[in-house]
């Protein structure tokens, strides 16, 4: 039984080598990619654009979750959407209407998220709106952080706020997440588990996520 999506991120892989990154993750069982998108504003860091989400479309069938890290998200939507993106999420504290953005990214057919960064209060009123509450683990930006454990408190948080309000999204959690905390994750909600320097070092070491 699949306790948890395990969605790798190739932040920090060789970009010189990414699609032996994608080689690892499918031969790992994980089900979805996690592609993190850094404008150099939101966050102090640049990463992937829209070339990059359909290169690796054409080298696999798993699920591209790609998680925008920008301060105008609305703006590239439709290019993120043309290249093959599953799911899209976008930031709570982005400087757009947050509500039409993923409405929209629902309508073209992928899934939305939405993330919010540590020091952010969540907006229990858009989480009607969502199929993935994306709670971040580390302040956005960089892979290979130290894991925040206030993040598991958000995650219970999400869950009662969910079964009470017979809602369906999904509870992602990016950042810093090692074996231990992935099954504290689990054990407290969490049904995507984000995860790039820890997976890349030991792949097995995520299998508890998938039996
Ligand atoms: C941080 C990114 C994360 C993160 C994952 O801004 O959203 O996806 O880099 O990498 P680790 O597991 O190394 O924190
Ligand atoms: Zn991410």
């Amino acid at each position: 039984m699949v306790k948890a999506i395990l969605a790798p991120s190739i932040l920090l892989y060789d970009n010189c080598d990414l699609v032996g990154g994608v080689r690892i993750i499918e031969s790992s069982g994980a089900q979805w990619i996690h592609v993190d998108v850094m404008d150099g504003h939101f966050v102090d860091n640049i990463s992937f654009g829209p070339k990059l989400v359909a290169d690796l479309r054409r080298c696999t069938d798993l699920f591209l979750d790609v998680h925008l890290m920008l301060t105008h998200p609305h703006q590239y939507l439709t290019r993120f959407i043309e290249a093959g993106a599953d799911g899209i999420t976008i930031h709570q504290e982005a400087s757009c209407n947050v509500e039409d953005q993923l409405r929209l990214i629902r309508e073209r057919g992928c899934l939305c998220g939405l993330a919010i960064k540590p020091e952010t209060a969540l907006n229990f009123e858009l989480l009607k709106f969502v199929d993935i509450a994306l709670i971040m683990g580390v302040q956005p930006g960089f892979g290979g952080q130290t894991f925040m454990p206030e993040a598991c408190d958000k995650v219970l948080r999400l869950r009662e706020f969910r079964d009470k309000n017979i809602l369906q999204y999904k509870i992602s959690v990016d950042g810093g997440i090692r074996e231990n905390v992935g099954r504290n994750l689990i054990a407290a909600g969490a049904d995507i588990i984000v995860t790039g320097s820890a997976f890349f070092s030991s792949p097995q070491d995520f299998c508890f996520c998938l039996n």
